[in-house]
């Protein structure tokens, strides 16, 4: 163990360098002009898993492939951990407002400034240097690994479901890792109990066949944006919950026991607030900010489009509006109900005079873990070790579908161990992972393995 961690501190200048060159590659999954680049960043990570002394596959999809490393050391009696993680990244813009380019990674002030430096290339590669440091100069594991870098994640894994399900004997595992989430706040690293589940739409409303004098036919004809605004606005209540009916039938209560231990958590409204530059929180009535955030479900509009939006003004009545609607979920919601809910709501309060269309964009199940047992204390010893600090139990406001489905399929458990800390800019311009959390992270890795095997 102490072997590795000396390797570790006579590496970190290569271990840095080697983070910017897979940062440099735009593995934009969503973006089918990126193919290629996401294609090669599978090769450039199958390559150094071998040379950290795994074996790895490159195993093809229908979309972005899928790499597969294995070291099978240990032997059969030995515990295996699957760790999983994503190269794809999210797209970049709006790239004027990055400070650096966004493949380009620069550091400043102790961060490494790169598009998925956080989510996830970075976290990812944490693991790939813990297991190179640890398998170095004929050194070993008490652990077999099993590695699975997706390039879908950040578009709902389509196709990493049915690699689990037809692969359930090479994948069997008694622990999934997975260092996707992020600390409580700078100083304060975390572990995770939760995720929420997601169910996202596109919403169209369709009214006449095109465009109209706003003056000539406004009054008469029932206007697309008026239509999907008086939709969007039922879909609350004044006290800010969900009108869905029967959308609140699964929201489990939370037992008292993780209430209070969210409780204790040191948050305040006042100093979130002042970060956001907002006047004020809002949210739930009868909710913590921190609960509303973690083990409360969410309806939000995250894009909304119609009618005349260009310079000055134009008397027009657009034939068509669009919205997407995101729902985040709590166990036991599932996506599939809720979409029928949601649909069984917009056909109800739609106005006359237009046609509804709703599309399923992405689903996942919300993921629940007891807190406590022994691969979560070994995460918290070896966290505590490497930083000084032990960490607290927190809640995942966003959501990581698979890891319900691994739990399922491979009857396993899963341990969510995170580095990015708050305001690192995930999905937004200027993302960040900070150097230190890089460095000692993958000494804490290293530790967690050892750990593992009992
Ligand atoms: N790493 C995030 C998920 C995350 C972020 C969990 C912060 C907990 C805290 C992941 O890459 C992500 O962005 N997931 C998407 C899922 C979607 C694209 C299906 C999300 O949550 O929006
Ligand atoms: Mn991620
Ligand atoms: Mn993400």
């Amino acid at each position: 163990m102490s072997d590795a961690l000396t390797y570790i501190e006579n590496n970190l200048g290569r271990f840095r360098a080697e983070l910017y060159d897979f940062l440099r590659i735009p593995s934009i999954s969503a973006k089918s002009e990126h193919d290629g680049d996401t294609r090669a960043t599978a090769e450039w990570f199958a390559d150094k898993l071998t040379t950290a002394g795994l074996s790895a596959e490159i195993v093809d999809t229908p979309g972005h492939p899928i790499v597969v490393g294995e070291w099978r050391g240990a032997g059969p009696d030995a515990p295996t951990v699957l760790i999983y993680g994503h190269y794809d990244v999210q797209p970049p813009e709006p790239l004027e407002l990055w400070s650096s380019p966004p493949f380009e990674p620069t550091e400043r002030d102790g961060r490494i400034y790169a598009r998925g430096s956080a989510d996830d290339k970075g976290q990812l590669y944490m693991h790939v240097k813990a297991l190179e440091a640890c398998l170095a100069d004929g050194g070993s594991l008490p652990i077999n690994i099993v590695m699975i870098a997706e390039g879908e994640e950040e578009v709902g894994s389509p196709n990493l479901v049915p690699f689990v399900k037809a692969h359930t004997d090479r994948l069997a595992c008694d622990t999934v890792l997975i260092s996707d989430t992020g600390w409580f706040s700078q100083d304060l690293p975390a572990l995770g109990f939760s995720l929420r589940g997601l169910a996202y739409f596109e919403v169209h409303v369709h009214g006449a066949n095109s465009d109209l004098h706003s003056g000539e036919f406004g009054g008469a004809v029932m206007n697309p944006a008026n239509a999907l605004s008086q939709i969007i606005a039922s879909l609350h209540t004044d006290d800010r919950r969900i009108a869905i009916p029967g959308f609140y039938d699964d929201v489990l209560e939370w037992d008292e026991a993780t209430r209070a231990q969210i409780a204790a958590l040191p948050h305040s409204d006042q100093e979130f607030a002042v970060g956001l530059e907002v006047e004020a929180l809002a949210g739930e009535e009868g909710f913590g900010t921190l609960e509303r955030l973690w083990i409360r479900p969410t309806c939000d509009v995250c894009g909304i489009l119609s009618g005349y939006t260009g310079e000055g003004a134009k008397t027009v009545l657009p034939n068509h509006a669009m919205a997407k609607v995101s729902f985040r979920l709590v166990p036991d919601q599932n996506p599939e109900r809720v979409m029928a809910l949601f649909q069984a709501h917009v056909d109800a309060v739609k106005p006359v005079g237009v046609t509804v269309e709703i599309r399923e964009l992405h689903g996942g199940r919300p993921w629940k873990a007891s807190i406590g047992g022994p691969a979560f204390e070994a995460a918290a010893d070896a966290l505590e070790e490497a930083f000084g600090t032990r960490p607290v139990p927190m809640g995942g406001g966003g959501s990581i579908p698979i890891v319900v489905d691994f739990e399922e399929t491979l009857d396993a458990s899963a341990l969510l161990v995170g580095f990015s800390q708050p305001g690192c800019n995930l999905h937004a311009p200027n993302e960040w992972l900070g150097t230190e959390n890089y460095e000692k992270g993958i000494g804490a890795l290293a530790r967690l393995y050892h750990k593992l095997g009992g």
